[in-house]
């Protein structure tokens, strides 16, 4: 996959402590906060990676948040691991994601989340798992998703899950 191109004056790097967080506002109350009092800390603690899309000098436009997980294979689509161990599984979690209200609706968070799974399909070369799985803040936050191939977890229709390999051939194509 190409590189993702952002506007002029916005790039992405790992959240850091001078960042300034306290402006940002996505519309969802848990969206903010966790960026605001626990993104931080849960990195220092090796639990995730915020990776925030800035736009210059100082301005948290987004971000999202990824950490590896696991989940039982009976919760996985039957299909999907017919032919794996019946045991965890190993997954990564897009945890979090949003866009600053004022660089919503502007195909910023589309890139965002383009982003974000391009890091996953990084990964998913060195440190392999079967899929991606998000959990929907909002039923709004749900269509957005699942615009871009993510399918309901049986069972849990506000959690999401693209599988990897549907995220490679995303990617290869
Ligand atoms: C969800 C969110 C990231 C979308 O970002 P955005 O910048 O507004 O979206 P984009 O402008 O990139 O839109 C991408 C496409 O999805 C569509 N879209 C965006 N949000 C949509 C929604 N909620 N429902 C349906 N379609 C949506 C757009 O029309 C656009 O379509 P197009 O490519 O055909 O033009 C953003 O609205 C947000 O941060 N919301 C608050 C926080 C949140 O809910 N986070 C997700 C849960 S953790």
């Amino acid at each position: 996959m190409k590189p993702i191109q952002w506007p002029n004056g916005f790039f992405i790097e790992q959240l850091q402590k001078n960042h300034n967080r306290t402006a940002f506002h996505s519309g969802v109350d848990m969206v903010d906060e966790w960026l605001k009092k626990r993104a931080h800390q849960a990195q220092k603690k090796r639990l995730s990676i915020t990776r925030v899309l800035l736009k210059e000098p100082d301005t948290i436009a987004g971000y999202y948040t990824l950490a590896m997980g696991q989940v039982n294979f009976d919760e996985l689509p039957r299909e999907m691991v017919r032919k794996l161990p019946g045991t965890l599984l190993p997954i990564v979690t897009l945890a979090w994601l949003g866009l600053d209200k004022r660089f919503q609706s502007q195909g910023l968070g589309k890139r965002l989340l383009a982003q974000a799974l391009a890091d996953c399909h990084h990964t998913g070369q060195m440190m392999p798992f079967v899929a991606v799985l998000l959990d929907c803040a909002t039923v709004y936050a749900k269509t957005f998703y699942q615009r871009y191939d993510f399918e309901e977890l049986p069972g849990h229709p506000m959690t999401l899950m693209l599988s990897w390999k549907l995220l490679d051939r995303m990617m290869s194509g």
